[in-house]
């Protein structure tokens, strides 16, 4: 496209490797230029792949919320540094200026220190996408604490696990929250989460919905009261740059959820460097990720990118079709948004409804536009670049993971030009590289293989809280030397990565390794679709068949149907190529997802290899009655 300058890109290319052949120089400038230190660093890195040991700015002394709040009073204090938009649109959205953010978060930072939190303690937040989430979050990172942020869309069970994994000694909570036209009742689901949680002291309640809710003696308090008591200036703890800053669950379709530790200083140059660069931010912007707080990505890029740049960020309380599926684009032109960052579920959710919703929404603020979360796909990305970035946007696909800690692979606005399903160029200190079976690195283009990166970038996960093991075992012992994303990817002739799923989404038919989402890509293609799953299951003569679930925009009559299948099954072939037809289609209203949106695809597994007793671990499922049905009218 035509705003794109080849000069841009070459400018990059040369960025890129000065920042790989002189990689302490290259962070050394970064960290140095941007940031207010209590005192710098003997040295820039330190590590050892094999022992997964990661140490970025050693011995810097810093706080960072004296980096996201108080170094921009002097000259942004009466700029916005929230702006919240409540689930209802007839509620007023609130303004906080970075002045009443910094008195927010130091009456904060109080009451948690009155109530006995010290430096490395850890706090677990349960609680809906409102303003004191945010400053509840800070308010940790001021006092040292270690916050543990979870998901409100999570169960009891779910809670109860984390709360005890990381020994937290105090949970935050909201009477409740708003979502749509429900409410939720995340007091109650707190006190059967804390009922079998010894450790926790104390449970600070904050009103949000105004529901009766049972408060323990000696044990929960409300917030308010609280917060008017305490004093507006809270001096900031001094965190060594390796302190951990945060406790991060990942949704894991497996086995027990693994607790990501992120530390302090590289965390803080990670994300303050990558949020001004992918999102090419700029003084007077007003941003907006729809993430949840609950997950990274709303961690790095709701609070702590934005915040560290002096931006203004937009927390959402809402969802996108609530009270109608304009709303995302009617808080778009509200708010005048100038960046904005959505997941490719949510893109489809939206695609699939009248263009109506979003063609009378004025969306001419807009400037950059981006994807996060899964592989999205070609009409989806489509979809979202003429329709939301009316072509004129460029569309940021962003490959990173909780893991990271911030974007790794990404195109950069107007420098990078964007390919559609390809997540791009890697940042500047970032070296992926592909590998095949035999552990030898991939140099061809359009072969798959495993994405592996093969050198530290500063917000990498120190490791798994209290099992280093699992952290070494997980990410480090496939690939000797290098950290292992689970990811499978390939590159084009240009350089660009194209990332395929999960690798262990990857089924082999006939000795052929089909990756799922290129073949879910066709299926979409057929104009009857919604959205697909595949799997593999086992078959006599090609080892492995393919299982696809299919949602259908409209049911229709089984003749219909029949012919969908046929069609499906020529996208297919046209698209990927006959052997990764499918040699059963299952139309279902719905597919197995956890509650960060991702497909559960191990249930899907089982039930196309007719193994319907046991699925595992199924807390972070968020639709049971769904699997209930494709059980029962499985093919
Ligand atoms: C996995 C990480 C940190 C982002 C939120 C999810 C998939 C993420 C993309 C993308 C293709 C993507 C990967 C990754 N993923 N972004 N742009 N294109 N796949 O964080 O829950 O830790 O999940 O999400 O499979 O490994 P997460």
């Amino acid at each position: 496209m035509s705003y794109y300058k080849i000069e841009d890109l070459q400018h990059y290319f040369k960025m890129y490797n000065k920042s790989i052949k002189e990689p302490k120089k290259f962070w050394d400038r970064i960290a140095d230029k941007n940031f207010t230190w209590y005192q710098k660093w003997d040295k820039v890195y330190e590590f050892d792949m094999q022992k997964a040991e990661f140490k970025w700015f050693l011995n810097a002394k810093v706080n960072i919320t004296k980096n996201c709040i108080d170094r921009h009073l002097s000259k942004r204090g009466d700029k916005t540094a929230i702006i919240f938009e409540p689930n209802d649109p007839n509620e007023e959205a609130q303004h906080i200026t970075y002045s009443d953010l910094y008195v927010r978060v130091s009456k904060m930072g109080n009451v948690l220190r009155d109530q006995g939190v010290k430096k490395g303690d850890r706090v677990c937040i349960y609680l809906p996408m409102i303003p004191e989430l945010a400053v509840v979050v800070l308010a940790c990172a001021r006092i040292g604490a270690i916050h543990s942020v979870i998901f409100a869309g999570f169960s009891s069970k779910a809670l109860q696990t984390r709360i005890i994994d990381c020994d937290s000694k105090m949970v935050i909570t909201s009477d409740g929250g708003f979502r749509g036209n429900k409410t939720i009742d995340l007091k109650g689901i707190v006190d059967d989460a804390v009922e079998h949680c010894p450790c926790v002291e104390k449970v600070l309640v904050v009103k949000r919905i105004n529901s009766e809710v049972n408060m323990k003696e000696g044990r929960d308090l409300w917030i308010e009261p609280l917060l008017e008591e305490a004093s507006s200036s809270c001096l900031a703890e001094i965190m060594d740059a390796e302190d951990p800053l945060f406790i991060l669950y990942t949704s894991g379709s497996t086995g027990k959820p693994k607790g990501m530790v992120h530390t302090t200083a590289g965390y803080m140059v990670y994300t303050a460097y990558t949020f001004k660069n992918v999102f090419k931010y700029e003084e007077n912007d007003v941003y907006w990720c729809t993430a949840d707080i609950g997950w990274i990505t709303g961690h790095s890029y709701i609070l702590y990118g934005p915040l560290l740049n002096g931006a203004t960020t937009v927390i959402f309380e809402g969802v996108p079709s609530y009270p109608t599926f304009s709303r995302f684009w009617e808080v778009i032109d509200k708010h005048k948004v100038t960046q904005f960052y959505t997941a490719p579920t949510a893109i489809r959710a939206l695609a699939k409804e009248s263009l109506e919703f979003v063609d009378n929404q004025d969306l001419s603020s807009l400037k950059v536009i981006g994807s996060v979360g899964e592989p999205i796909n070609e009409e989806a990305w489509h979809w979202y670049n003429d329709h939301v970035g009316k072509k004129k946007c460029p569309l940021v696909d962003t490959w990173w993971q909780t893991e990271n800690g911030g974007i790794m692979i990404s195109p950069i606005p107007f420098v990078t030009p964007t390919k559609p399903t390809y997540a791009s160029l890697p940042l500047p200190g970032i070296q992926p590289v592909l590998m095949d079976e035999l552990r030898n690195e991939i140099e061809e283009n359009q072969v798959v293989g495993s994405l592996c990166i093969k050198f530290p970038w500063p917000s990498i996960a120190r490791t798994i809280w209290r099992d280093h093991q699992r952290f070494i075992d997980t990410y480090f012992k496939a690939y000797p030397g290098k950290y292992f994303t689970g990811d499978g990817a390939l590159r084009d002739e240009v350089g660009y990565y194209r990332i395929t799923g999960r690798v262990d989404d990857v089924v082999i038919v006939s000795g052929h390794n089909l990756g799922t989402a290129p073949i879910e890509d066709a299926i979409n293609e057929h104009p009857a679709v919604a959205e697909s799953a595949i799997v593999g299951f086992p078959h006599k003569i090609k080892g492995n068949a393919l299982y696809g679930f299919v949602i259908l925009k409209e049911i229709g009559e089984t003749r219909i149907q029949d012919n969908v299948r046929k069609e499906i099954n020529q996208s297919i072939s046209d698209m990927v190529g006959p052997i990764a037809k499918l040699d059963k289609i299952q139309f279902v209203s719905g597919l197995p997802k956890t509650r960060s949106g991702k497909i559960m695809r191990r249930i899907l597994r089982k039930i196309a290899e007719g193994d319907l007793s046991n699925f595992g671990d199924t807390s972070t499922l968020l639709n049971p009655e769904v699997v209930e049905e494709i059980k029962n009218e499985r093919l």
